[in-house]
């Protein structure tokens, strides 16, 4: 969800205005996804790095995610989806913030329509790190170690590969979100800042990602009379 600062500059506006304007997307893009049948929607809130902010921001954000996850939560439960937040260990984060993320978790846990995550104080580096100390706590020997045993011990081992990264804002960068899942994810960068990005142009994402060909490495199926 990148784009809020720059919408905000464009009217002269403090970032802070420009986060506040994001809640009505995050809200449009959670229900048209669930609307079209996406099974995991993920949400990138707020990275590791996002901690380098002025503290004026970063004081902000917490606000801010607190009052929208407080205010949403009837309107997730009765759209039967399930949350789930993905990061959420820094100290910094306040308690009473930590305790809205559980108890919304809690809350819609046993919801089946779609399962949100939201990427809070997410980095994929340091998920990888904390999996491999987590392999080496569980005492494994290094021949034992395959890819399927290591991703098990990442965060939310039942959450799927990435299929798609949605970018907002033009910007094209990974920025360390979900590094082992997103592997062999497709990638669009729209060139709308976050704020203004509305439900056509999500379903949009969607028919491009219904496009493409994805081969994961291998060569399309033989047809008849192909030369090879
Ligand atoms: C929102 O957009 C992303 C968050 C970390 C909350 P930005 O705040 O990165 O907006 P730009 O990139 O400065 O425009
Ligand atoms: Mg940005």
């Amino acid at each position: 969800m990148d784009g809020n600062g720059r919408w905000a500059q464009r009217r002269s506006l403090p970032r802070t205005a420009g986060h506040r304007a994001a809640e009505a997307t995050v809200i449009e893009i959670i229900e048209t996804a669930r609307s079209a049948g996406v099974e995991w929607l993920t949400l990138y809130a707020f990275s590791t790095e996002n901690w380098n902010r002025p503290g004026t921001e970063v004081d902000y954000l917490m606000g801010l995610v607190r009052r929208v996850v407080r205010k949403h939560a009837p309107l997730l439960l009765a759209r039967g989806i399930r949350c789930r937040f993905l990061g959420v260990t820094d100290p910094r984060i306040p308690r009473e913030l930590a305790q809205d993320f559980d108890d919304l978790t809690t809350l819609t846990d046993g919801n089946r329509g779609m399962t949100l995550t939201v990427a809070f104080d997410h980095g994929g580096r340091r998920d990888i790190v904390e999996a491999a100390r987590s392999l080496i706590r569980s005492g494994k020997r290094a021949d034992e170690v395959t890819e399927h045993l290591f991703a098990q011990h990442l965060p939310f081992p039942d959450t799927p590969d990435v299929d798609l990264v949605i970018r907002t804002s033009g910007e094209q960068r990974i920025s360390n979100f979900m590094l082992w899942k997103v592997a062999y994810a497709e990638w669009t960068f729209p060139d709308v800042l976050w704020p203004d990005f509305r439900a056509p142009d999500f379903l949009a994402c969607l028919h491009t990602y219904r496009r493409r060909d994805r081969r994961f490495g291998t060569v399309p199926p033989r047809t008849n009379g192909d030369p090879r």
